[in-house]
């Protein structure tokens, strides 16, 4: 612990002395979110984490998430220097989404809308006509489905799926998936529902529908959090990254808060739900970049200007 405060300090100081203002996810390690919190940034969900950047008045954005979030906060604020504590944190929906597949797969149906989450290339985003976020997607899809659009989406198969359920739109989806929450298991939930009688069950939408099924709340992150302080339950299983449990705890004291059951043994597993390139993130990380100036995000300027249509719009709608 008194490393990791001496760590803490540095990089509070290096922040200041940089004009540099933290970003951080729910799902990275509860030290960036303590330290985001302490120093004025920011812990959000992936919307919020879009608008923070460009609202600030800091020169520097320090972005603790996956390379989209970096790539966003870069489009929306290219005056400002963007940093990353780790280039390599992907996702597993950007990496199976292609950008010259996803224009293909447009190009081959132009009667559609095209729909793409936010976890995605900024050369998929310059390709779509609307970009949307799991807090705000249900809303901008059924908006879609009432004009009479039909919609291409891509790339999460089961938030896709689930919007489709929901909204009743006609809807092509890209076959995505996150490495996290496509592990949780339904049969394994019922089990451990029935041991939980008075738990509410939160779950975040990339979840397989028959998890999602079993959900008294389904959301975003920002959502699960929601849904955590209003309800009136002693206990909760949650079906998202474990990252989350820290603001859980922090947000409700007298609260518990159980993991959702994964493909290995929920019991044993400690980290099975928690994404390997949120992980990537460290405080170590964030010292190394803001004394070397090392991992800016850099985007093409006709880029971004592209990719950024489709980000405002989503922005100007959730307003
Ligand atoms: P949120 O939009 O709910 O923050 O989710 C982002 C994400 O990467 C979920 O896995
Ligand atoms: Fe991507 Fe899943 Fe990690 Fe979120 S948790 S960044 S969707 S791989």
């Amino acid at each position: 612990p008194a490393e990791r405060d001496v760590l803490m300090a540095r990089c509070a100081e290096l922040l200041r002395a940089h004009d540099a203002a933290l970003v951080a996810h729910y799902y990275t390690h509860p030290d960036l979110q303590d330290l985001a919190q302490a120093t004025g940034g920011l812990v959000a969900d992936s919307l919020e984490m879009a608008r923070f950047g460009a609202r600030h008045a800091a020169s520097t954005l320090v972005v603790a998430g996956v390379r989209f979030m970096g790539e966003t906060a870069k489009m929306l604020s290219m005056d400002k220097r963007v940093l990353m504590p780790d280039l390599d944190a992907n996702c597993s929906l950007d990496l199976g989404c292609p950008a010259p597949q996803f224009s293909a797969f447009c190009d081959a149906h132009p009667d559609r809308t095209v729909v793409v989450y936010a976890n995605t290339s900024a050369a998929v985003k310059a390709r779509a006509d609307w970009v949307v976020t799991s807090s705000c997607a249900l809303d901008i899809v059924a908006h879609l489905h009432a004009r009479g659009e039909k919609i291409l989406w891509a790339p999460d198969r089961h938030l896709g799926g689930y919007i489709q359920q929901q909204t009743g739109a006609d809807m092509l989806l890209w076959q995505g998936s996150c490495i996290v929450h496509d592990e949780f298991k339904a049969l394994e939930l019922e089990m451990l529902k029935a041991e939980h009688p008075r738990a509410k069950v939160l779950v975040h939408p990339e979840s397989p529908a028959q998890v999602v099924a079993l959900a008294d709340v389904v959301g975003s992150t920002s959502q699960i959090l929601k849904a955590a302080r209003e309800l009136d339950a002693p206990e909760f299983i949650v079906a998202t990254d474990t990252g989350m449990f820290h603001a859980l705890k922090q947000q409700n004291p007298g609260k518990t808060f159980i993991p959702a059951p994964t493909a290995g043994n929920a019991a044993t597993c400690k980290s099975c739900a928690h994404c390997p390139w949120m992980a990537m993130n460290t405080l170590a990380g964030l010292a190394r970049v803001l004394e070397s100036g090392h991992n800016t995000i850099e985007l093409a300027p006709d880029l971004a200007q592209r990719a950024r249509l489709p980000v405002a719009r989503m922005l100007d709608f959730t307003a």
